[in-house]
């Protein structure tokens, strides 16, 4: 392989006034090391975007090392393990087997691989504020053993500026300088959980570099595995267009919501209407009401950009007022109940209420930050006595919520005062939940298609 010889100098943000030069001698090296496949990656943290991703590049052909803190789930990979639904069994044991996967728990080895991906969580705290610190960690552990020629790309989801003003200077501690003896990029993952249509390979990505040959290495890598890579000018762009499109989201998801608690006291179904409005082929998306929103990214990504916002002193109005709809929706949910009670004659203190459904999206087992958890929590503060059902979730995974997934059973629906479905998973037959129910609640739209029992059914 013949590398161009001429180097050329460029201006690089991170450190106002600095010229520095990158040094094509490891960025052709790399390039290449990446187009035979040689090149060795490492994936920081094996969860829900982690793990698929280590799949998709072992796939490709790369040497994949996996590392997560949790040991249990590096043992796990490293006997061929499944935990994450959107990665096919077979796919993992075939890589595990093969030897192109491979998981440990330290960052012992981060020096002998060629590319470093990070995907660990970035939560909020509980005033709404940023938590990098898993970033962060993950940063102290790299700055000490990272070598020159290395790519290091940051795929999670955070506010702009992170990539450079955070883990930029926590990595030029080891004393090496982005853009020249390494490469920094952000590229947003985009994975939609229980997508079968979209997956890492063909869902296109973004991709910003710290500095001209940042970018060029990260295009080339993630090019290797991906259709469509999409570059921008720069990390906090790319960091922006991640945000940004939760926020689209969330917003739309608030807006719907809004229709839902406006239609309730207008006495309309606010779903007729949406599904009305959704036959018009263009100008319009289809977004649906529910029980407020969960996962790790809607209720959390947009009061990233909120926060980052009001260090220009900007108030994100849009994203604050979609927060606070959202987040009332469980609150709301719990007060139609009371009415739906009512309507029984049974107080909520002498209730006996069914929850189904308890992961954040239907036929996924995650259920972080699920709305159902606020839902419940409103039922008890009346004294309502709760179960719950759902096969994704057989333990409530919150830590203030000692509960079980109950069998859904004809005797456990008639023993039950009201049912409110507020995850629509399709392995329930809703026909058989109407059918042998009292009443039922019915946030998500489940029971459209139900032909029986119909006066039972109350909609959000
Ligand atoms: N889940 C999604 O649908 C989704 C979609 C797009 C983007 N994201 C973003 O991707 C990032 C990761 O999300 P996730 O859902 O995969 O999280 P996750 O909790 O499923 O996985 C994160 C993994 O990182 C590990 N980890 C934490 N700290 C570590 C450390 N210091 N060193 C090594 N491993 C560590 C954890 O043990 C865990 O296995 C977040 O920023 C999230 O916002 C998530």
């Amino acid at each position: 392989m013949i590398f161009p010889e001429f180097k050329w100098w460029i201006y690089m943000g991170q450190e106002p006034g600095q010229l520095v030069t990158i040094n094509d001698e490891l960025k052709f090296a790399l390039l290449a090391k990446i187009d035979d496949r040689s090149a060795s990656v490492g994936v920081v943290g094996l969860g829900y975007v982690g793990l698929p991703f280590a799949v998709e590049k072992a796939k490709a052909g790369f040497q994949v090392t996996g590392i997560d803190q949790n040991e249990v789930k590096a043992a796990q990979v490293n006997r061929g393990e499944n935990y994450i639904r959107d990665v096919e069994d077979e796919e993992l044991r075939e890589v595990v087997k093969s030897g192109q996967l491979h998981a440990v728990s330290t960052f012992d080895t981060v020096s002998e691989l060629d590319v470093l991906v990070i995907a660990v969580p970035t939560p909020l705290t509980h005033n709404l504020i940023p938590d990098l610190t898993y970033i962060e960690s993950v940063a102290r552990e790299l700055a000490t053993r990272i070598r020159p020629g290395q790519l290091i790309s940051l795929e999670s989801t955070t506010y702009p500026g992170t990539t450079e003003d955070v883990l930029l200077p926590m990595l030029e501690k080891s004393g090496l300088v982005a853009n020249r003896d390494f490469f920094l990029a952000y590229s947003p993952e985009r994975v939609d959980p229980g997508n079968r249509t979209f997956g890492t390979k063909n869902t296109n990505k973004v991709v910003g570099g710290v500095g001209p040959g940042s970018l060029e290495v990260a295009m080339h890598f993630y090019k290797a595995a991906i259709l469509d890579v999409v570059p921008v000018s720069s990390t906090k762009t790319a960091e922006l267009v991640k945000v940004f499109e939760n926020t689209f989201r969330a917003v739309n998801i608030a807006l719907v919501n809004e229709l839902a608690m406006l239609c309730d006291r207008m006495d309309l179904d606010v779903w007729e209407a949406l599904d009305a409005a959704f036959t018009k082929p263009f100008g319009i998306m289809p977004f649906y009401p529910g029980p407020g929103v969960g996962g790790h990214c809607i209720p959390l990504d947009p009061h990233y950009l909120e926060w980052k916002a009001k260090e220009y002193n900007f108030n994100t109005r849009f994203i604050t007022l979609a927060g606070e709809i959202n987040r009332k929706m469980p609150e709301f949910v719990a007060t139609k109940a009371y009415r739906c009670l009512n309507t029984l004659g049974i107080a909520p203190s002498l209730a006996k209420v069914l929850v189904l459904g308890l992961s954040y999206k239907k036929d996924l087992d995650d259920d972080r930050e699920s709305p159902a958890y606020d839902v419940i929590r409103n039922l008890w503060k009346e004294g309502v006595t709760v179960k719950y059902h759902d096969d994704y979730v057989p333990i409530a995974t919150h830590p203030e919520f000692d509960l079980q997934s109950e069998p859904l059973t004809s005797d456990l629906l008639q023993d039950t005062d009201l049912v409110i479905i507020t995850t629509s998973h399709t392995t329930v037959d809703y026909q058989f939940v109407v059918d042998h129910s009292r009443l039922v609640l019915d946030t998500r739209y489940a029971t459209k298609n139900v032909a029986r029992g119909k006066e039972k059914i109350i909609r959000l």
